[in-house]
This record gives structure tokens, sequence and C-alpha cells, in this order.
């Protein structure tokens, strides 16, 4: 059993640094301060966001420029392992080293509160992970560490050999992309493509081994096809989500926060906007409890099938 979830002041939202390559400095340290002004305190970088490797990382550190007091404030967290380089993935303990390096030289900290690797290499040797997390251990370079897009087998062959706790798996999920629980909702359908199982049953797997799981791109459909709130092919969805926003006095991203928060595996919401407004809205809409009614109505608008 594994408890232990990144800290999060506020609640179960963090913000997302994929998309602040679109902003100046200036734009990033607004966007950065609103959202510290709204209680924000979990950052997600990785070293493949933007337009070379630690580009996002590299226009935070600049852009914002923490103080030792204000570091200590802040939950940092970054990934590894996907190669910009090269094809391919890359978990051998030199490559995590190296890009530990870039990713503390560009973000301006000495530490990493949470490293996570990326998305899974097939050729992994975990005893090469465990090597690279217990020197970026001892040497205090890295707090925590954890997991993206992981099944829980993939999960398990790593705790063969690492000794740290992983804490969190990050993952996509939401209305436009909700695999996670429609697999589960639609077992053993034969013949309905809902019922493939996409992960080896990585909800389940996260709840029973208390991990946290940290969603991704909460608001776009499939992958990266455009938020829900606009893709033509989702009206039925955008007109649950406004109905349901009316009702509770509040705005469609509130509800579609909503309705991630809602499920019971307690997942941390990564959002990706470089709006404050709408990370104000998100936080309000962490704090709806949708009714089981509210939940399913948007889950089927949204084109999945409850049998
Ligand atoms: N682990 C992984 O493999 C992985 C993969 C992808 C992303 N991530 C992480 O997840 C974070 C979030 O991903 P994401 O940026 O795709 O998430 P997202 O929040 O689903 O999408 C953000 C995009 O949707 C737009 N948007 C948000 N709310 C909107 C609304 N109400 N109406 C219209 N457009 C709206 C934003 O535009 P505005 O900026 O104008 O609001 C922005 O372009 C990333 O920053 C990254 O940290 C992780």
């Amino acid at each position: 059993m594994q408890k232990e979830q990144p800290p999060l002041a506020n609640g179960r939202i963090g913000l997302g640094m994929m998309r602040i390559d679109s902003l100046d400095s200036s734009g990033i340290r607004a966007l950065y301060s609103a959202a510290r002004g709204l209680g924000i305190t979990l950052f997600d970088h990785a070293d493949v966001y933007g337009r070379e490797w630690h580009d996002c990382e590299r226009r935070f550190g600049s852009a914002v420029k923490l103080a030792a007091s204000e570091r200590e404030e802040i939950v940092l967290q970054t990934k590894c392992g996907i190669r910009m380089d090269a094809p391919g993935l890359d978990f051998s303990a030199e490559h995590i080293l190296r890009q530990v390096e870039g990713s503390l030289r560009s973000l301006g900290t000495e530490y990493l509160d949470v490293l996570m690797l990326h998305r899974p290499d097939t050729l992994v040797e975990p005893e090469e992970v465990a090597r690279a997390f217990d020197e970026l251990e001892e040497s205090g370079k890295v707090r925590t560490f954890g997991v993206s897009n992981h099944t829980g087998g993939q999960i398990d062959l790593l705790r063969t050999c690492v000794r740290q706790p992983l804490i969190a798996n990050q993952v996509q999920f939401g209305l436009g992309h909700a695999a996670l629980v429609a697999q589960g909702l639609a077992a053993n359908m034969e013949g309905n493509p809902q019922s493939y199982d996409l992960d080896n049953g990585l909800l389940t797997y996260s709840r029973v081994h208390g991990m946290t799981l940290q969603v991704w791109s909460p608001f776009q459909s499939g992958f990266f096809e455009g938020s829900i709130f606009d893709l033509p092919g989702q009206r039925p969805l955008q007109s649950s989500l406004s109905r349901i926003a009316e009702k509770y006095n509040t705005s469609s991203s509130a509800i579609a926060t909503a309705w991630i928060t809602r499920h019971p595996a307690r997942m941390q919401v990564i959002l990706g906007t470089t709006r404050a407004d709408r990370i104000s809205e998100s936080i309000l809409g962490s704090k709806i409890v949708l009714t089981r009614a509210e939940w399913y109505e948007l889950y089927e608008a949204a084109g999945y099938i409850v049998p």
C-alpha cells in the first residue's frame, strides 16, 4: 500500500506548464502569480514541453525566479523518459540522471519535489531505474517519484527494484477521454469496443493500491483533438454541461472539473489553461459534488454507454 500523495495546498487542482511557450515572460509571471493567489501549489512540467529540451522549464525558471521561501511553498514536478533527439523512450539510468540535471538547471532549483517517468519504456530495466532513483534521492535532487501513463503491471515491474514509493500516476482522463472508467462500466460486453481493456484495469489498480491518479488534458477530446467546450461533435455534452452549470450557477468548465473530482478515486486535475479566470472556475468546480444522476448524464452525453 502506498498512500503518500503529492502535497497540494488547494484541494485537487494543479497547473500544467506544457502550453506556456505561447506566453511571453511577463505572461508566464502573471499566470504563475494568479495561480499562487488562487492557492495553486503544484506546477507540472516535463523535459519535452516546448520546442526543444527543457524549453518550458527554462521559460518558467527565468520568468518566475523563485526565492528560497517561495520555492519551499510550491511543488515542482517534472517528467523524463521521452526522447526528443532520437526515436522512442529511454529509462536508462544515464538518461534519467542527465535529464534531471537539465531540469534542475532550467527551472532554477536545487531539487524537484516529484520526478515522473513520462511514458512506459518497454526496454526498461527496473534495476537501472532503481539505481537512478537511489542516486537522485541520496543527493537530495529529487524528493519523491512517480510515473505517468503506466499500467498497474508496469508499476509492479518497477516496484520489483525501486525502493521509493511511486506516489502518483499521471494519465489522461476527462469527459473527452473517459477510457479509464468506460471499460469497467461495459465489462464483459462482447463486441462492444467500450469493453476493451486499454490499460489493464488501471482505475481499480490505483484504488486498490491507494495510488494517486493525476489527470492530464482534462478538457481535451481524444488525443489533442480540441476542447470539449468547442468541438461541434460534442454538442450533446455541451448542452448537458450548460444545463447543469446553470443549476449550480457556474460555468461549463467548473462542471467538467466537478465531473472528474466527483469520482471517489480522488483524482488530482492538471489544468492546461493559460488563463487565470479558467483556473478559478475549475477550483470552484472541484468543490461541487455532482449527483450520481448528473455524473452519469454527462458521461452518456459524452458518447459513452451505461449498459
Ligand atoms: N503526462 C502526460 O503524458 C501529459 C500529456 C499531456 C499533458 N500533460 C500535462 O497536462 C497539462 C494539461 O494538458 P492540456 O493543456 O492538454 O489540458 P486542458 O486543460 O484539457 O487543455 C488546455 C487547452 O484547452 C483550452 N481550454 C481550457 N478551458 C477551456 C474552455 N473553457 N474553453 C475553451 N478552451 C479551453 C486552453 O486554452 P486557454 O489557455 O486559452 O485557456 C488550452 O489551450 C499539461 O500542461 C501538462 O502539464 C501531461
